[in-house]
């Protein structure tokens, strides 16, 4: 592993077998999250982001499979574990999840149960990797649960303590989510559309917090969204995806000002004049939807959509990932640079 990585994914292959063919939902995505930084995964609706965090978790839904690629991950001891294929149950991936690596999903009540109070699940959470279990430990992951609610802006946060998650509207039971999720300190959070739930104003605050926290805590940040608008303000590299594949990657400034790609072109486009204050600021700029990864001819994915579409080039095969310029790769025949990896 590359020492400023703490996490690597390379040509990582999740597909669905269904009964229809074969449903390529991310195919060969390679990336990297570097230590204390964020990385933005962005997408439209269907591109494969929350299967690729699903892959990485080893928590993918049968009938998805992963069929090849790797992951590695740095342990907060500096060991590097290869976690691919680990069970989702099994004794590697426990001893990760949580505090090593928190996720944040787009519906909260999967992450919940819906058996015990918000309260009780945190101070669990926090516990199970506490090696004491006595009343000063109990004392302190209550209060530390508690002032996690408070800070992600829980209403009345004592009373909500012991409220179960049927109690709490769909904004609340996100923000005890993402509360409990940084409760545990992890080195790496994954956030799979975490603010989607949440007006805009809860929501500034929530991506407030876990800048602040990474600033503090060197957290790294998987950060996956459809909004351009909330990538600009927390990522330092960006993943654009489409149909399955990575398209366009590299740091934030260089893909802000120097876009390549006609598909991050457009989601550029479609960030709102004042970023985040405008409700429902969707990817609305680009017609049509993400087709379906499934039986597709070995073309460029976005060319049904692209409006610079060269019928010759575009239909000649797969794109490859090019460099074309320092650290920033794109996929498009259109764009030629040095062929990368
Ligand atoms: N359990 C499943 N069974 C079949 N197909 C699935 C399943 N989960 C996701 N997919 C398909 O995989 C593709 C990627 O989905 P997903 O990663 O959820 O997209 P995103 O998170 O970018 O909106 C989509 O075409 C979706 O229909
Ligand atoms: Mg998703």
């Amino acid at each position: 592993m590359d020492s400023n990585n703490i996490l690597e994914v390379r040509n990582l292959k999740t597909y669905f077998n269904l009964d229809e063919g074969i449903l390529k939902a991310v195919d060969d995505v390679d990336f990297s999250i570097k230590k204390g930084k964020t990385l933005g995964i962005i997408g439209e609706s269907g591109c494969g982001k929350s299967v690729t965090a699903h892959s990485i978790l080893n928590t993918v839904q049968t009938p998805g499979k992963i069929y090849a690629g790797t992951v590695h991950y740095r342990t907060q001891a500096g060991n590097e574990l290869e976690i691919i294929g680990e069970k989702p149950n099994g004794e590697v991936m426990r001893s990760l999840r949580g505090r090593e690596i928190s996720m944040i999903f787009q519906e909260p009540m999967t992450s919940m149960s819906p058996v015990y109070s918000i309260g009780h699940q945190m101070t669990e959470a926090i516990l199970v990797h506490e090696k004491k279990r006595d009343k000063a430990a109990v004392k302190a992951a209550k209060d530390k649960a508690l002032e996690m609610l408070n800070l992600v802006g829980m209403p009345f946060a004592v009373q909500r303590f012991n409220d179960y998650p049927h109690q709490l509207s769909g904004g609340m039971c996100q923000r005890a989510m993402i509360a409990m999720a940084l409760s545990l300190n992890p080195s790496i959070l994954i956030a799979d559309e975490p603010t989607t739930a949440l007006d805009v104003t809860v929501q500034a605050q929530i991506v407030d917090l876990m800048l602040k926290l990474q600033a503090e805590r060197g957290m790294s940040i998987l950060y996956i969204t459809h909004d351009m608008g909330v990538i600009a303000e927390t990522a330092t590299d960006i993943c654009v995806m489409y149909l399955g594949r990575v398209v366009e990657q590299g740091p934030v400034e260089t893909l802000f000002h120097n876009p390549q790609h006609p598909y991050t072109i457009r989601l550029l486009r479609s960030i709102p004049k004042l970023g985040r204050k405008i409700p429902g600021a969707r990817l609305d700029a680009i017609k049509g939807n993400v087709p379906m990864p499934l039986n597709l001819p070995a073309e460029c994915g976005f060319m049904s959509r692209c409006l610079e579409v060269d019928k010759e080039k575009c239909g000649a095969g797969i794109p490859p990932m090019v460099e074309v310029e320092k650290d920033h790769l794109v996929r498009c025949f259109l764009h030629n640079g040095k062929e990368g990896s």
